[in-house]
This record gives C-alpha cells, structure tokens and sequence, in this order.
C-alpha cells in the first residue's frame, strides 16, 4: 500500500466514546467497551461492517463542559473512560485488526480546569497569562469588542474573570478559553501534544474547528452578519484568518515527519472555494477537510449533484475530498431526511448510504448510521447539552434489552424508543436490513478500483435522479440514485452508455442482482442502484 492510500480509500467510523459502549455499568461508554466491538466494525471478513479507520471523540480529562471538547489534560484519559493502558490495548487491538485510529485535537481552547489556565487566571503576570487571550473592559465595562461564541445559549465571546479584572476570550462555553496562537509557547506546547499520541502509535488526528485558532491580533468588531454570500456568518475577525494556515503547516511538517499518518480538519466552512484552501497551496496543510455540505442540504437530486459537481470543480489538483451524512454536532441523516411519516427517512438514509460509498472521496461514517438509528427523544429534565445536540448523541443500539446493549447501568441519555427494533442485533442477519447495505457497499467499495479511486462525473439526470459514473481503467459503474418516493426511469443509452448493465448493488434487498436494460433504467420510489457497464 502506498503512503497516503489507506486515508483516500478507507472507510473511517466516528465513535463518541461515551455513546458507543459502556463496559462496567456506569451509564457511559468507555475504552475497553470500544475494543469489545472492534470485531463488529472489521474481523477482516464481510460478517463485519468492514470499516478502515476509527476517529475517537475525545476521551480526555474534562469537566465535560462540552462533553470532552474542553480538555483539562491533554495526554491522559479521562477516569471515566479508562486509562492510558487501555487506550494502548485498544490500539493494539484495532491494529491487529488492520483498523487505523484516529484521535481527536482540540487546539483552539482548553477547558477551564487545565492547569495552563488556572496559572493564566491567577495574576497578570503569571508566565501563563499570555496563553489565552485576555483584554481589559472597555470604559464603559463592556468587553473589548462584539464577537460572540458559536453557541447561541451563551451570547458574547468574553467572559469578566474578577479575580484579575480582565475578560478573556472563549468562542464556545465561558468553561472552554481560547488559548492564544500568536504565543510561540502554545505552539511549541501543542506540538507536544501531537508528539505524545503519535509516539504512542495513533494514525491521525481530527482537528477540532481547524479554522480557528489565528484571528484578528487587533481584535476588531465584525460586521453584522449578511442576509447571504461570503461572510453571512459574519466572522471576518474571528475565524479562517491567514495566520491559520501557518499554523496547520506546522501541524503537517510534524505529522510528515512521522511517515503515513494524516490530519482530517473540522473546518467550519460551508463555501467550497474558502473550504479547499484548507489544503494548502503547496498540499501542505491538512490531508483532508471535512466537508459538510450534506448537512445542510434539502433531500434533493439537484442540490447533491450541484453540490458534489460543484466541490469536485474548486478541489485543487491532487486534493482528495470526503464527505458525510451525519456527526455528535448534527441531526443524524435518517431523522434529518424524515418526511415525516417516520418511514421516508429510513428509506432515503439507505440511498443516502449508497451516495456516500460510492462517490470519488473519503466517507465518514457515524456510529449508528449503519442501522439507521434515529435521533433520540431527550426530555427537557435529561438535556444535558447547552447546544442541543443530545438526540444525535444517545447510545448506540446494540441489542433489544434495557439498555440497548449499551450498559447494564443508567444510560448518561436516554435510549432511543425504537431501540427494541432498529438495533445491531435485529439486523445483523437480516439481508434487507440497512447494517447489511452497509455492509455490503463497503465490502463492495473494498474490491472496486473504480470507486476507491476512479474518476467521478455526474451525467445528465431524469428528474430526481442523480447519476454518475466512477471509472478505473476498464472498470466501468454507473450510480443512480432515485431521490424521489415516486418511480423514475433515467434514459442512461441516450447518454452515450451501453444499453444494458448489470445491477451489481441496490438499495432495494429485492432487486435481481443481474443484467438489466439501460434504455432506460427503470427506478423504484427512493431506489439507488450501482450498474457494472
Ligand atoms: C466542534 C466539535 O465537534 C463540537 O462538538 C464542539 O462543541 C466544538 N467544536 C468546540 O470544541
């Protein structure tokens, strides 16, 4: 395998450790839950979901403020989710199973309780004040200019730390400071960090709000958001400012000097052509940035294919792309593309499926989305997420019992109400279930020249379909995806293609897997189907 080969054409599963497998009945998930279903995620065979790579949530020491997102210590693991020996034996263990594992790198901010922090907070000249970003009020008391923090809930960026009387700066909770870039020592200091988990074998990183980090040194106002356009968001001072493409450059020259590992940014950027730059001009930023377009789309034919035509247009020449349906931050895809009939959704997340493993680029999966799990029910006495984001999270279904298979304990959410039905168990033998689509497309994907690293071009659709077509050397598919709850038939020997294929793969358990007419390709309601010309 050469370099660079198992991040551009493996599938990598998110796990939120406390989500995922609770191993002594606390109610939370934890390491060595995670390494007793490394079986079930790739025993090397196609009984298992066949994934690649892993990317862990945090599981650092944490008031968990945010769940984890504010690190108290960044080189241990926090009690709850084990120890540094068992992070080392599920490593072992994924490895022996070929599954790579990446880890999650919050360098924007830490958590209050970090021990950098707590020196900053203590006096004006303590050699820590420096680390984080601290500016005297503004005569009138007010802090020094209007940037607010991405969580709604919490209103302004500052926060007024008495003891000193200062505000210092925090773009998500008051719990969660930003920790100052412009200060060589953080730098040195998270180079550390890195240091630490790939010596002790980790295959990569994601980076948490890679375009963070470097802002404004004059700390100016932003401008009030625009209706639309570049800066709707309005954060010209505060985010994607150039100083942080410095800093992921020295991230990469880092990681390079470990040999094949990679970096996957969280880059918070929803306009492609700002997005790509996240590569670097020379590729030498970040191996991949998220891109999460899907999130955010309305279930439509066209608006996929703009959007994917549209990516792989601005994506510089030997820039690879990913793509995802779902993450902890978001509404899962099976909820978000509910019609409302509490079945449309289950139906569209398997064409959905299909769309994510068969398209030119890294897939991203999220724990749960293989069976179609749905966002849970949190009553207002159980929310515990000040950025409501509780649904998403609630434990993964294993089995029908109590607790889902996920503990013997008090589950830390609720656990989803259709656990007793939609759970690993109940589909892991059934071939029409959604984990055996899953299945199967990623094994397929597995044995597919053409869609681990063909070329993508989307052709002329019928209305509500998308199709493309991946190539690789004589290998030849056809994908299209029938977006719509009605039948559609796409005239693909019009287009140039031969007039019959074969049906290698549909979302419908039904479907003859056989030789079929393309002139034109008849389509079930919500149907996607992968052809062999
Ligand atoms: C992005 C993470 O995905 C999210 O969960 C977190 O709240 C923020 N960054 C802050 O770290």
């Amino acid at each position: 395998m050469a370099v660079g080969d198992w991040w551009r054409h493996g599938v990598i599963y998110q796990i939120y450790p406390r989500s995922f497998q609770d191993s002594n009945g606390d109610g939370i998930g934890d390491l060595p839950g995670i390494t007793s279903r490394l079986d079930y995620l790739n025993d090397g065979t196609p009984v298992s979901l066949g994934v690649d790579a892993i990317w862990l949530s945090p599981f650092y020491p944490s008031p968990m403020a945010d769940f984890g997102y504010d690190v108290a210590d960044y080189c241990d693991v926090a009690p709850e989710y084990g120890t540094l020996a068992d992070f080392d034996e599920l490593l072992r263990q994924a490895h022996r199973r070929g599954i790579r594992v990446l880890v999650d790198f919050v360098p924007n901010h830490t958590s209050d309780r970090h021990p950098w922090f707590q020196a900053s907070r203590s006096s004006r000249d303590n050699p820590y004040r420096d680390w984080y970003v601290w500016r005297d009020p503004k005569l009138d008391g007010s802090p020094r200019n209007n940037w607010r923090s991405y969580f709604p809930a919490v209103g302004g960026a500052w926060t007024f730390d008495a003891a000193t009387a200062q505000y210092y700066l925090h773009s998500f909770l008051p719990q969660q400071p930003d920790l100052n870039w412009w200060n060589p020592e953080v730098r040195a200091a998270m180079h550390d960090v890195l240091r630490f988990w790939l010596d002790r074998g980790v295959d990569g990183v994601r980076i948490d709000v890679a375009h963070k980090m470097a802002r404004d040194p004059d700390l100016r106002d932003n401008p009030p958001p625009l209706a639309s356009g570049e800066s709707s968001s309005g954060r010209r001072y505060d985010e994607d400012w150039p100083e942080v493409h410095t800093i992921l450059r020295g991230f990469r020259r880092l990681l390079d000097g470990y040999g094949d590992r990679m970096a996957v940014g969280e880059v918070g950027i929803y306009d492609p052509a700002r997005l790509v730059r996240y590569f670097g001009e020379a590729l030498d930023e970040l191996h991949l940035a998220f891109n999460f377009a899907f999130l955010t789309q309305p279930w439509r034919a066209d608006a996929f294919r703009d959007s994917v035509d549209l990516y792989e247009r601005v994506l510089p020449a030997g820039a690879w792309p990913t793509y995802t349906l779902s993450n902890h931050d978001n509404p899962r895809a099976r909820s978000r593309y509910d019609g409302g009939d509490g079945r449309s959704g289950l139906r569209r997340a398997r064409v959905a499926a299909m769309l994510l493993l068969t398209l030119r680029g890294t897939p991203f999966l999220y724990a749960g989305e293989e069976i179609g799990q749905a966002d849970g029910e949190v009553p207002p006495e159980r929310v515990v997420d000040v950025h409501g984001r509780d649904p998403e999270r609630t434990p993964l279904q294993w089995d029908g019992s109590r607790g889902a298979g996920f503990t013997t304990g008090d589950p830390w959410l609720p656990i989803g109400s259709e656990a007793a039905s939609v759970n690993v168990a109940a589909q892991r033998d059934d071939p029409a279930s959604i984990l055996s689509l899953y299945r199967q497309l990623i094994w397929y994907r597995k044995g597919s020249a053409a869609l681990r690293w063909g070329s993508y071009r989307s052709i002329g659709t019928a209305p509500g379909v998308f199709a493309f077509l991946r190539e690789a050397g004589t290998e030849r598919l056809l994908v299209a995806l029938n977006f719509g709850d009605e039948p559609a038939a796409l005239d693909a020997g019009s287009l140039g293609l031969p007039s019959v294929g074969r049906v290698e793969r549909s979302t419908e358990a039904a479907r003859p897997l056989a030789a079929c007419p393309l002139a034109p390709l008849e389509l079930g309601p919500d149907e996607g189907v992968v052809v062999r010309l």
